[in-house]
């Protein structure tokens, strides 16, 4: 019978079935999936298994300090962070085209996670080990969209580091395949994951590279970092969280407009809300968000963030609209 303490214990002796005394990498992106399924195969292989979180310096504020610290204070898991940043930002520089960034972004992150393994199995080498596991947060749902299909992952390596072979092979450890998502977050809390970590809203991969319509720049993402932690911070105080799907907040950096603020005339830019209810992502609605609420978000973001005059509202459902502006 399903209860969620069955659910941890038969998939920790599934785990350790497969891996038996191998290692395993796994990486983290901030999401409830990649972290639940990384917390389950470190509470069933403890230190066979190595974690990687790339910062691509696209998270929100406070993000990725909630992997780095909170995350490994509740489970224990080995960490490897890889501080990727200037190698983001000099690959996305000059970029605006929505299409471009995502493509950028993508090839960035397997170029940096790949390298990451590839040290990781190098010094399990070193050891005597061999790493030959690649664990991977997939969900039921998403097993049934791509057919059902299970097994290895093939990581060519683009980069010449010492010794190591030309392509890394993993099987695959997926211990999340029978799960829907709030299973998922069941699971999660069961294994002791923070709040915050377990009932994570959705947050794209791209991060705030595609919420700055225009091109990405470390000044315009701290800017968007101070209004997107605004708007989280007064939307979580009047307790809405779990009443929205997400809101995602956008920078409108090719655009100006005038105000006056204090004793003079600005141009600054806008910032939209985008505030959407939701049962899968598919389709969406724009949410009725109280308007106080909505004040108190638009005068603390033209207050508190430098060359933001202005805040609007996004109000189209999915579809026209999608949920993301790029
Ligand atoms: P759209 O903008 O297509 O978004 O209506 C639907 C949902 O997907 C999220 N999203 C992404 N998630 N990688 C992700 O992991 C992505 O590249 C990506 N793009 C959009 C979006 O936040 C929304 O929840």
């Amino acid at each position: 019978d399903w209860t969620t303490t069955n659910v941890v214990e038969e998939s920790i002796a599934a785990i350790r079935e497969q891996v038996g005394s191998k290692r395993a990498v796994c990486g983290l992106s901030g999401g409830v999936d990649s972290a639940v399924a990384a917390a389950l195969v470190q509470r069933a292989i403890g230190s066979q298994l190595t974690c990687v979180y790339v910062d691509h310096g696209l998270m929100r504020k406070g993000e990725s300090e909630q992997v780095e610290k909170d995350f490994v204070a509740a489970t224990g898991v080995q960490l490897k962070v890889v501080d990727a940043e200037e190698q983001f930002l000099e690959a996305l520089a000059g970029v605006s085209d929505p299409e471009q960034k995502r493509k950028i972004i993508g090839r960035e992150f397997i170029r940096v996670f790949e390298q990451a393994a590839a040290e990781i199995v190098a010094e399990a080498g070193e050891h005597g080990e061999s790493v030959e596991f690649l664990v991977q947060g997939t969900l039921y749902p998403d097993v049934v969209e791509s057919g059902g299909g299970t097994g290895t992952a093939n990581i060519k390596s683009h980069h010449n580091v010492g010794g190591l072979p030309e392509d890394l092979e993993f099987q695959l450890v997926e211990p999340l395949r029978r799960l829907f998502k709030d299973e998922v977050r069941m699971v999660g809390a069961e294994l002791g994951l923070p709040d915050e970590i377990v009932h994570r809203q959705p947050f794209p991969g791209p991060g705030l590279g595609i919420r700055i319509v225009g091109e990405v720049t470390k000044e315009r993402l701290d800017l968007l970092r101070e209004a997107d932690a605004i708007a989280r911070q007064e939307l979580t105080a009047a307790g809405l969280d779990r009443d929205i799907w997400q809101c995602p907040v956008v920078l409108l950096a090719d655009v100006r407009s005038v105000g006056v603020q204090g004793d003079g005339r600005t141009y600054g830019h806008p910032i939209v809300l985008r505030p959407v209810s939701s049962e899968d992502a598919m389709t969406a609605d724009w949410s009725r968000l109280p308007y106080d609420v909505l004040a108190r978000i638009s005068t603390r973001i033209t207050n508190e963030v430098a060359d933001v005059n202005r805040v609007v509202l996004d109000v189209t459902s999915k579809p026209p609209g999608t949920i993301e502006w790029e």
